[in-house]
């Protein structure tokens, strides 16, 4: 009986999804448990792909983008981040961020090799390993006071001979954490000293609250590298542009590795939907206003949500610099997946375990708050009465 391959086996369910699953089956719950915002695309953006498709962007594209929008991103890079890209060799067009990711990894990775994962984190990105029969280690970031820092000790302790990649997403999903200079550089070093492959996930890169100005990006790991380094930036128009359901992102990597994810990408989605691709040009060059307007608004939710937790009973939570996630410790939670379902069932607010994003999560839940404010204030209202009411009694732990 031929079964299934055992680098399909051994990928887990997404704990995320499997609450998900439950909470679909109800009614009435605030759901939180998603990296989202509830915030559609902006109709300029919708614009620009309804123009496209009667433009006649129905056809196949390149493998790697089209060239306008490879350019475009060249350009956003320069404005940005001050940084030079050759939008001919080091930029890939990518059908969304995940695919990006996976893409990428394929391109670096063999069978047995290890990859050294920054948790908690996405859990995307330790299954992209395992598709490729190759193996994550998971190293946590370490909460030192009010902010979590990199264990740069336990990174030279996982090292083993199969270790060849180490990924880290900043602004981090679901901590928020940002890296500063100081541990991009120390990250870079690292890799360098140990010849290791570094990817780094900067998808939440604009949702940044630390900058001079609202809209000021957080620094990417491209302003420290330089074109000869084994580095690749995964990214994404989801978070950025509220284009989740488009699947649209990109790839910049060495020269190599580009090549490479073009030609695999012919065997893959062979490219991003062409007119999605229109349509993210749009966004890249006329995006910035609106992005700040968002920014106000997910500053404030975050803001909100960080003082009402603060006031919970046996709750802690760091104040992140980015994303737009929360992921409080809370006292006494040993099993984040089943204190996340009683908080379903008996308040109707869903969350997302901890236990979801790796090393270091259990314990704690994670909170998305890219929602409305009075959709927040109320879900806020329902976990402090949970907390103070329900989680203590015997029959709830
Ligand atoms: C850290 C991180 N990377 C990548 C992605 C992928 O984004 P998408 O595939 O929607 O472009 C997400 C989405 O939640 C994320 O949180």
């Amino acid at each position: 009986m031929p079964t299934v391959a055992s680098s399909a086996l051994q990928v887990p369910q997404s704990r995320i999804r499997e609450l998900a699953d439950i909470a679909m089956k109800m009614e009435g719950v605030i759901r939180l448990f998603f990296g989202e915002s509830n915030i559609p695309t902006p109709e300029y953006i919708k614009r620009a792909a309804t123009k496209a498709l009667e433009e006649g962007y129905t056809f196949y594209t390149e493998n790697a983008g089209l060239p306008g929008l490879r350019q475009d991103l060249a350009d956003y890079y320069r404005r940005i981040q001050d940084v030079e890209l050759d939008p001919q060799s080091e930029i890939v067009v990518t059908g969304s961020g995940v695919q990006a990711l996976n893409v990428g990894i394929r391109c670096i990775l063999n069978p047995g090799d290890e990859a050294l994962v920054l948790t908690p984190s996405w859990p995307n990105q330790s299954a992209n390993v395992r598709m490729d029969n190759a193996v994550p280690v998971e190293i946590p970031l370490l909460l030192r006071g009010e902010r979590y820092v990199v264990d740069f000790g336990g990174l030279e302790a996982a090292l083993t001979p199969r270790t060849r990649l180490l990924i880290y997403t900043s602004p981090s999903n679901p901590l928020g954490w940002v890296a500063t200079e100081d541990e991009q550089e120390g990250l870079l070093k690292f890799a360098r000293r140990y010849g290791l492959w570094l990817i780094a996930d900067e998808v939440y890169e604009r949702l940044y609250y630390q900058g001079l100005g609202l809209g000021d990006p957080s620094p990417s790991i491209l302003r420290k590298a330089g074109r000869e380094d084994a580095v690749i930036v995964a990214q994404s128009f989801s978070k950025t542009y509220c284009m989740t359901g488009w699947r649209i992102g990109w790839l910049v990597a060495r020269r190599d590795v580009a090549e490479k994810a073009t030609q695999l990408n012919e065997f893959i989605i062979s490219h991003a939907a062409s007119f999605v691709q229109r349509a993210a040009q749009t966004a890249l060059t006329q995006g910035e206003e609106e992005l700040k307007r968002m920014l106000g608004r997910l500053k404030e939710n975050r803001d909100f949500c960080l003082a009402a937790l603060r006031k919970m009973p046996g709750v802690t939570v760091p104040s992140p610099d980015g994303a737009f996630y929360l992921f409080p410790k809370i006292e006494g939670v040993t099993d984040s997946f089943s204190f996340c379902r009683k908080l379903l069932e008996e308040s109707r607010v869903g969350l997302a375990p901890g236990v979801a994003f790796g090393a270091g999560g259990e314990g704690s839940v994670r909170i998305c708050y890219a929602a409305e404010g009075e959709i927040l204030g109320e879900a806020m209202e329902r976990l402090g009465r949970f907390l103070r009411e329900s989680w203590g009694r015997e029959d709830c732990r």
